[in-house]
Formats: C-alpha cells, sequence, structure tokens
C-alpha cells in the first residue's frame, strides 16, 4: 500500500507557506505516496478535518500569501490528552508521516508527537525569523521587503515635512523584522525586544543628527518593546519632536511571497519529504550557512534565534 503522508501549516501565516505545501504535496506524489491536507494547524487533528490533496490541489497558489489549508494556534492539541486524540485519528486514517510547516510552537507540537513514535518533519515558518535550530524561516524575507516598501514611502512625507517618523512593526518577542527592516531603509534609531532601552540614547542621537543638519528620521520600533503611540507620546515628553505615527501590523504576514521564500519554500518542502520517507524521521529542515539540511529535534536547544549584533552596529554606525 502506498506510504500516506499528511501536511499541515500552524501558528501564525507567513508569506511562502504555499509554496511550501505545494512542494510537499508535489515532492510526495513524485514518490507515489498518498498526501492529506489538515486544516487549521493541529485543530483540524483534533477536529479531524482533513482532505486528499492531489497535484492540481496546488495549482495556482505558489504565489499567494496565506495559507490554503488555514492555521490556527491550538491550546488544547498541547494537552497530552490532545495529542493522543491526534495520534489515535492519524492511525485510523492511515497516516504514517506528517509534515508541519510553521514556528517553534509547531516544531513543539511535531517533536511531541514525533517522541510519541510519528515520523515528523517541521519546515521552517514564520515571518519572525526567530527559530531555534535555523538560521531562516521562510515569510521573513517577503515581511521585511514589505516593511521596507513602506517605510520608503513614509519617508518621502517625513523629508518633506521634517518630522520624525515612527514606524512599529511585528515581533512581540523579537527584533529580527525591526533589525533588518532598520538597516534596509537607513533609520536612525531602532527598537528591539532583546535589548533594553534608554530614553536617553535615542534623544542623544536625534540631538546629534539635528547638530549634522538632519531635519529627519526614522524610528523603527518592534510591537513587543512598546506601541509606536507610547513611544511618540515618552519622546514628546522630553523633545520638542512632533514625529508621525504609522502601524504597519498584518500587511507584514499577508502578500505575494518574495522570490528568495518561494524557492527557500520549495527546497525545504522537498527535503522534508525525503527526509519524512527514513525511519526514525524527527527532523527540523534548517538553513545553516546557507545550506539547506535536517537537524535531528534532538540536537536543537532551547534559545531561540539571537539577535544580529554587527548589524545593530552598523546602522547606529551609518545613520548619521
Ligand atoms: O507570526 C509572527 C507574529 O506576527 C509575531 O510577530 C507577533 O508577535 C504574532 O505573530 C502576532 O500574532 P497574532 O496577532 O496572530 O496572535
Amino acid at each position: 500500500m502506498a506510504t500516506k503522508l499528511a501536511v499541515l501549516t500552524s501558528g501564525g501565516d507567513a508569506p511562502g507557506m504555499n509554496a511550501a505545501l505545494r512542494s510537499v504535496v508535489r515532492a510526495a506524489i513524485y514518490r507515489d505516496w498518498n498526501v492529506v491536507g489538515i486544516a487549521r494547524g493541529f485543530a483540524g487533528l483534533i477536529e479531524e478535518d482533513f482532505r486528499p490533496l492531489f497535484r492540481r490541489s496546488v495549482g495556482g497558489i505558489i504565489h499567494r500569501g496565506g495559507t490554503m489549508l488555514r492555521t490556527a494556534r491550538c491550546e488544547e492539541f498541547t494537552t497530552p490528552e490532545g495529542q493522543r486524540q491526534a495520534l489515535a485519528f492519524l492511525e485510523r486514517i492511515g497516516v504514517e508521516r506528517l509534515i508541519v510547516i510553521g514556528g517553534d510552537g509547531s516544531m513543539a507540537g511535531a517533536r511531541a508527537l514525533a517522541e510519541a513514535g510519528l515520523a515528523t518533519v517541521t519546515v521552517p515558518g514564520t515571518i519572525d525569523n526567530d527559530m531555534a535550530g535555523t538560521d531562516y524561516t521562510i515569510g521573513f524575507d517577503s515581511a521585511v521587503n514589505t516593511a521596507l516598501q513602506a517605510v520608503n514611502m513614509i519617508r518621502d512625507t517625513a523629508y518633506s515635512h521634517e518630522r520624525i517618523a515612527i514606524v512599529e512593526v511585528m515581533g512581540r518577542h523579537s527584533g529580527h523584522i525591526a533589525l533588518s527592516t532598520a538597516a534596509a531603509c537607513g533609520a536612525e534609531f531602532v527598537l528591539v525586544p532583546e535589548l533594553d532601552f534608554h530614553m536617553d540614547d535615542l534623544t542623544e542621537k536625534l540631538r546629534r543628527c539635528r547638530y549634522d543638519g538632519k531635519k529627519h528620521g526614522i524610528i523603527i520600533v518592534a510591537e513587543g518593546v512598546m506601541s509606536g503611540y507610547e513611544l511618540a507620546e515618552r519622546l514628546h515628553d522630553v523633545t520638542d519632536y512632533e514625529p508621525s505615527i504609522t502601524v504597519l501590523g498584518y500587511i507584514q504576514r499577508g502578500g505575494a511571497p518574495s522570490a528568495y521564500d518561494v524557492t527557500t519554500a520549495s527546497r525545504m518542502g522537498d527535503l522534508a519529504v525525503d527526509i519524512a520517507a527514513e525511519p526514525g524521521a524527527g527532523h527540523l529542515i534548517a538553513m545553516r550557512n546557507n545550506r539547506i539540511e535536517a537537524v535531528p529535534y534532538a540536537e536543537i536547544g532551547d534559545a531561540k534565534r539571537g539577535l544580529d549584533m554587527e548589524l545593530y552596529q552598523l546602522i547606529d554606525e551609518l545613520s548619521m
């Protein structure tokens, strides 16, 4: 009987998840496997919501943001009872292998199922790019490019009105989007959750910029530090600046994936199927030193991917 593979997307959606799905489905069918898609992440395993997927089922999605399978964050699945239910369901429908596309929380779920004996492989997908074990997660490049495009438009008006533009970007616990956006747009200052923020450092930087003849500026703040509105108030309290505030929000998670995200998703999805075929599969598909490889869950620590401090220094150095 043909091997049966299930695939799901879980956690926050990210541009490129559909391209990863397309790759998984077609690579598996190329091997003569049967594929089922689980709806709404791990919730679909508990609600038993699935459908068979064929080559044509994943046609016309390579360029689409979001995920055609839909996604969710499922509390019930984090309990032993939820996981037992999910395993029983997969066994009943004859699924022997599972590919999960998502971030850290999703990998934790896939890992729990692997420890219970199911072959699982995780494809990293989150705009935050903060997962342990991999240098890159699908969706990050697209999210940063979306943020950059927006900031470049905001900069036009900040220049014309001689204002400080505060732009709040996503990242409740992680500053990678803020940092890369700040570097790419040449921001004067960036606030990230990983580093302590001192108002004096910001006001001193703005003072030096003004002394040097700069009449406008851009501050990128990750949502996990404080809101753009709060930062504007605090800045207003100690300076005579009247900042403009823009919250980019969910536009960073939507939209067409970049070329980099589509090709990375396609390559990662294909390797995920190869690894799922091996006995004892329990791996994350990771980007390490620009190479895509499979890393056993057991070799991945708890530490989230650290911030690039060299890039942080560079932003400061080049923005005067
Ligand atoms: O997907 C990542 C992310 O956008 C984080 O940057 C943010 O902290 C979180 O998801 C917000 O997710 P939601 O609003 O869907 O709960």
